[in-house]
């Protein structure tokens, strides 16, 4: 397999697929030469090209698509189109235009389109799901998620498409649950045009309702999501080294009576709960999911479908940011299709890597996804 792009994080995708016996490096791809010499220094044995078109050509049967975001659609594509299977970085693509594109292309080819969204292979997030999952908060009432540093800046992207991924695809992933509506508001104070402070507010079906804030331009380092429940109530903070997780017996008690005179709230405060968490690194983890998908044809956890529905949500959070942070709403045919039916749904005929994309129901056969299924309409905020 190859790698395309060796800037800030192709070089942790270089390493992790080095190190995995199950699949054999044989090349990477970059523009800029320093960073070929950096591969040729570390890695004499593989292959350093200057121009991707070279690796697709050598003896490849998969490739990892780590450039800028606006360069993902025509390097997955072209990597498709000459039959490779793609890891795309997130976000799949720069719209759902371009990535309901590419999801047409791997569907018709039978070729694996996986996502790298990295944290649903972190094992904290897993716990936070089955926490989430195991009914033990009670009823969700909301969900906060802070992801916020001093940088990294980027020159042609805002804040929400290079961080927004993270938490969207965790949030889809505890709450097995797609929003119906969003909106977003955005400042730029550093770069003109371009957002480095972001907050959204995702609304779900289930009543749930979710808040994101992202930030390139604030002191602290902080990556914490918070789901409040009505029985209790639970932290992930993905910078503890010890003390990912947190639960809380916390809540409020809340008296059964007509008499107001009578009403009175009670506080509980119970006890913390520290699960332990066997740590394995996640990108590792993700890695050996795409060879995995690649040789047996299994369908990946980060599946292009998850990436097309993240991508939807910050586009229609973008058309929000730029009307006055007005709710779009939001309507994802293929998003009910869970998971696990798609997993135990028929791959589709050809060479073993069917992805188990067909799901039986007709909505989301090969080759008919759904760009124009998609529905955004924005209305009115009250
Ligand atoms: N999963 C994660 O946690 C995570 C973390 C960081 C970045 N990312 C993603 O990784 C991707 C890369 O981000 P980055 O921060 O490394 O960017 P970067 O700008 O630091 O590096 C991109 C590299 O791609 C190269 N490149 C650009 N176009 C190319 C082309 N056509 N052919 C070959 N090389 C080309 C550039 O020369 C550069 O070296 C982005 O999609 C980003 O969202 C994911």
């Amino acid at each position: 397999m190859g790698v395309i792009g060796c800037g800030y994080w192709g070089p942790q995708l270089i390493r992790n697929f080095h190190e995995i016996l199950e699949g054999e490096l044989i090349g990477v791809a970059d523009r800029r030469p320093d960073r070929l010499d950096y591969v040729r220094s570390r890695y004499p044995r593989i292959g350093a090209f200057a121009d991707h078109r070279d690796l697709l050509e050598a003896d490849v049967d998969a490739v990892v698509v780590a450039t800028p975001i606006h360069t993902h659609h025509a390097l997955a594509r072209e990597a498709l189109l000459a039959g490779k299977h793609v890891l795309v970085e997130k976000p799949l693509a720069a719209s759902v235009d371009e990535a309901a594109d590419l999801i047409q292309l791997a569907e018709a080819r039978c070729l694996t389109l996986m996502v790298g969204h990295t944290f649903l292979y972190n094992p904290a997030v897993r716990e936070l799901r089955r926490i989430v999952q195991s009914g033990e908060l009670g009823r969700v009432y909301y969900v906060d998620a802070a992801r916020l540093n001093l940088g990294l800046f980027q020159r042609k992207m805002n804040v929400m498409w290079d961080l927004a991924p993270h938490d969207i695809s965790i949030l889809l992933h505890i709450l097995d649950e797609a929003p119906i509506a969003v909106s977003a508001d955005g400042r730029c104070f550093v770069q003109p045009d371009i957002e480095d402070v972001a907050y959204l507010n995702l609304e779900f079906a289930s009543g749930i309702n979710a808040r994101i804030h992202l930030s390139w331009l604030d002191p602290a380092k902080v990556r914490r999501t918070t789901v409040v429940g009505d029985k209790r109530m639970v932290v992930y903070n993905d910078v503890s080294l010890g003390e990912k997780i947190r639960v809380f017996d916390k809540g409020i008690n809340i008296p059964v009576t007509d008499n107001f005179g009578e009403f009175q709230l009670s506080y509980r405060q119970g006890d913390i709960t520290i699960p332990n968490i066997d740590w394995q690194e996640p990108l590792r983890l993700e890695c050996e999911q795409f060879l995995r998908s690649v040789r047996t044809g299994e369908p990946p956890l980060t599946d292009s479908r998850q990436g097309l529905t993240v991508v939807a949500i910050i586009e229609a959070a973008s058309e929000s940011m730029r009307n006055g942070s007005g709710m779009v709403k939001l309507s994802l045919p293929w998003q009910d299709v869970s998971a696990a039916e798609r997993s135990s749904a028929p791959a589709i005929a050809g060479n073993g890597h069917g992805n188990g994309h067909t799901n039986g129901n007709g909505r989301s056969e090969a080759g008919q996804i759904p760009a124009g299924q998609i529905i955004t309409e924005t209305v009115a905020v009250t």
